[in-house]
């Protein structure tokens, strides 16, 4: 199975369901081909076998019987205390357990076996009396692998040790092969990731140079982002998911004419009318998703989906919900949609108060650049009508930092 590393699959690429889905096909398909592969007796006859039994003449006639079919790989004690830590430190492939042992029972052996994830699919089987039917079911709720009856019949012994192992080798080789896979899509997954991440900055960067006044504009919005974030207490991965999709917000100004977009001075009411349908056409740039699947989803901020460990996934539906909800007002006066307070998506919030800074602060083709202080007092200003009150005092907390990011990214003339 390959990814589609095509822009619009990387866009508008697979949702971490169907990511997942398609990893779990990967590894259901190597397990089922794998299945098929027949793991030979033969290559079982290098396997560790332990035996656990208080009597050592027995331990020596087990060993002695397998050792006669090819097995040459012993762990033994007549010491029952010393199971458990031979379990762990030995891991055997299999052990063989006698249940009646003085001190610790083979159960109680078989039981803390079967609570250590370390150890627990070892395959145990245990040597037990004939007709001893209470202990066989308490061994069999247990877990354990199979039974044989002393005195052991050698032929009986050396069958039921190869069919345990066989199982056990396919069990471990099936194991490494679902790890190595679960490398694999992890691996492809940061590659889409990376894709995805590299295209956002593309088509920023392809905005930028349209509307060629505001050179690092984007990027001085994107850190400012992430300050206030930063401010707000939110984790460290979402910081960057706002840093990374708030670069996208004006990507819709590539769908402005250059005679209202570029113009120096004070555009009409008409020209305003027509540069407001710049929140539109981002969103729809960035999600091509139809109008009634974004009405269904209304503004709902996208970060509410956000699974933990996987942000950077929901890039496109933030950077969607950015570009569309950057200029809507705390006090509902703001465009396209009129929105008014926690209606506003936290992301457009954060944004907007960002946005409105960077253009305060750098010249447009309408006004200078105005002074630190007096973009402070204006921004001031716009506390409870355009910004949301908490988000401001956030973005005022970092100011320090506001200013060395207007320093170090300023434009050229
Ligand atoms: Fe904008």
């Amino acid at each position: 199975m390959t990814y589609d590393f095509t822009a619009a699959a990387v866009l508008d690429g697979p949702s971490t369901t169907e990511r997942l889905e398609a990893a779990l096909q990967l590894v259901s398909a190597a397990t089922a081909e794998d299945a098929g592969r027949p793991v030979s007796r033969d290559t079982t006859k290098c396997a560790k076998i332990m035996i656990v039994d208080d009597e050592p003449i027995n331990i020596k006639v087990v060993q002695k019987y397998l050792q006669g079919h090819g097995y040459s790989h012993f762990v033994t004690t007549s010491d029952a205390t010393r199971a458990i830590d031979m379990f762990r430190t030995q891991r055997p492939d299999i052990a063989l357990l006698d249940i009646m042992m003085p001190e610790v029972s083979g159960i109680e052996i078989l039981q803390q076996v079967r609570a250590d994830r370390q150890i627990s699919r070892i395959p145990v089987v245990i040597l037990t009396a004939v007709g001893d039917a209470r202990i066989k079911q308490k061994a069999l709720e247990l877990g354990a692998t199979d039974f044989l009856t002393k005195p052991v019949d050698p032929s009986e012994l050396v069958l039921r040790v190869g069919n345990a192992l066989v199982v056990k080798s396919h069990y471990d080789h099936l194991a490494n092969y679902s790890v190595q896979l679960e490398r694999q899509v992890r691996a492809r997954t940061s590659e889409l990731m990376a894709s995805r991440r590299g295209l956002v900055q593309t088509l920023a960067r392809a905005a930028e140079y349209r509307d060629n006044e505001t050179a690092h504009h984007i990027v001085r919005v994107g850190r400012y982002v992430g300050l206030i974030a930063k401010e707000l207490k939110m984790p460290e991965e979402i910081i960057e998911l706002l840093e990374e999709a708030s670069l996208l917000h004006d990507v819709g100004k590539i769908g402005i004419a250059d005679a209202i977009l570029l113009k120096p001075g004070r555009l009409t009411e008409d020209e305003y009318e027509i540069m407001r349908q710049h929140c539109a056409f981002g969103r729809r740039i960035i999600q091509q998703s139809l109008e009634s699947a974004w009405e269904r989803h209304g503004t709902r901020s996208q970060l509410q989906l956000v699974e933990p460990g996987n942000a950077i996934a929901w890039l496109i539906p933030v950077a969607a919900m950015i570009a569309q909800t950057h200029h809507e007002h705390w006090d509902g006066g703001g465009y396209p949609l009129g929105l008014r307070g926690e209606q506003i998506p936290i992301e457009g919030r954060i944004t907007a108060v960002a946005d409105v800074f960077d253009a305060l602060s750098n010249k447009r083709p309408y006004k200078e650049a105005y002074a630190f202080d007096r973009c402070i007092e204006m921004m001031e200003r716009g506390r409870g009508t355009h910004f949301d009150p908490q988000i401001l005092d956030a973005f005022l907390q970092r100011t320090d930092q506001i200013l060395q990011v207007q320093i170090d990214l300023a434009d050229v003339d």
